[in-house]
């Protein structure tokens, strides 16, 4: 059954391709000028809701990525495309996106989420299915594991929870830390605990451990708790929507500037800083990439990504979303666009491949070990309010 599906589209797609090439347009690298049947993968992301801008620029990071391959050939001359789903940051969104993707769609892979929550609704299906997938940026351990079908192209966690804690503490002398956490995150849960443990190994204190829920609208209890605790920086291991308000709360209620908040890679959006304006500045996050960091690879991507959308600088979901689509695209060719068993082991040999996002080999856990780096909040030349570079935290430190 599955064998007469493609064969059909096979037929279906050759006939269009045909009539191409009579009536001679050059379709180099789309779907109907090679001939071929494409190679169809996946995305399931939030294109709409509280954390819009992840799937957004997923989405275009891996777009981008796509274009480039079938501009340079395609697939074993076969063009990728790609069908993208919104989970709209939901969880049962996620769970039914992928289904689609693979019960109707019949993808060979699939790119996503970003949102561990999703990820490991997602990635149970992939699972299920015998359908590899690969988050580009979900961190919490347990969305890989356990599943030998799902990958991801980012660190860990426990990683991101130690370079912030090793930042708070050797950089900005900052050892008495409050901590305020999505409890319906398991991001945030995850990066909450593992932020805790490391501070706490290198002599520091937790002055207050706080939880608000993904889309509360009133943080003044929390943060009442954390400024009478004496809390020298604030750890938000949240998404930005929620961090942007927990800003603008907690500057109201009068915890001055001196008391940074410090995060993640869920602050990684152009929306924090308008949310948050101001109050935010001079505010800490680890990332998987700093855009105004000036390797030859860095700057390449960042000029070809504002040439395709606008002048828009991509941010880490976009270096990533572009990194997990290439990794993809590289285990396809090797295992000569095959799906299922022959795919997962294409990417698990993932070893050595130069990302936008640093280096990455796919580890016995199908994780990535890589470098993070710390971004400040700061008022740039043009006088927006942007990350901007500090440090780089090597994963062997
Ligand atoms: N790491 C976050 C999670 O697992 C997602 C994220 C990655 C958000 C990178 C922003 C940038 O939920």
């Amino acid at each position: 059954m599955n064998r007469r599906r493609t064969a059909l589209k096979g037929v279906v797609l050759m006939g269009a391709a045909g009539l191409l090439a009579l009536s001679g347009v050059s379709m180099a690298g789309s779907q109907a000028g090679t001939a071929a049947e494409p190679v169809l993968i996946g995305h399931y992301g939030s294109m709409t809701g509280k954390e819009a801008t992840f799937g957004q620029s997923t989405d275009n990071g891996i777009r981008l990525a796509v274009e480039e391959i079938n501009a340079a050939g395609g697939l074993n001359g076969r063009p990728l495309q790609v069908i993208t789903y919104d989970t709209k940051g939901e969880s049962g969104e996620a769970g039914k996106a992928v289904t689609r993707l693979i019960t109707s769609d019949k993808v060979t892979a699939v790119l996503g989420e970003v949102a561990s929550t999703l990820s490991l609704a997602g990635g149970a299906v992939c699972q299920e299915r015998k359908v590899p997938m690969i988050s580009p940026s979900s961190t919490n351990p347990a969305v890989t594991r356990g599943r030998d079908y799902v990958f991801r192209v980012c660190f860990i966690d426990p990683f991101q929870g130690m370079v912030v804690a090793k930042f708070a503490h050797e950089n900005l002398k900052k050892d008495k830390v409050a901590v305020l956490y999505d409890q319906s995150a398991a991001y945030s849960k995850g990066l909450r605990d593992e932020f805790k443990k490391a501070l706490k190994k290198m002599g520091g204190t937790i002055v207050a451990d706080e939880a608000y829920s993904g889309g509360d609208q009133d943080f003044s209890a929390q943060l009442t708790t954390i400024k009478a605790s004496g809390a020298q920086a604030i750890f938000v291991p949240g998404y930005y929507t929620d961090v942007g308000n927990i800003a603008l709360q907690a500057r109201k209620l009068g915890i001055g500037k001196e008391v940074p908040l410090l995060g993640g890679d869920g602050w990684d959006s152009e929306q924090l800083a308008k949310i948050a304006g101001e109050a935010i500045e001079g505010s800490y996050y680890s990332n998987h990439y700093a855009p105004d960091q000036a390797t030859d690879d860095v700057k390449v991507f960042v000029e070809k990504y504002k040439a395709a959308y606008g002048g828009q600088t991509p941010d880490g979901l976009a270096a990533l979303g572009y990194d997990a689509a290439l990794i993809l695209a590289d285990a396809l060719k090797r295992s000569n666009c095959e799906g299922g068993k022959a795919l997962r082991d294409a990417i698990a040999s993932t070893k050595g491949f130069k990302g936008v996002t640093g280096m990455i080999t796919i580890d016995k856990n199908r994780d990535a070990t890589k470098s993070a780096v710390m971004v400040e909040m700061k008022m740039a030349d043009d006088g927006n309010l942007k990350p901007a570079w500090v440090a780089t935290v090597d994963a062997a430190e």
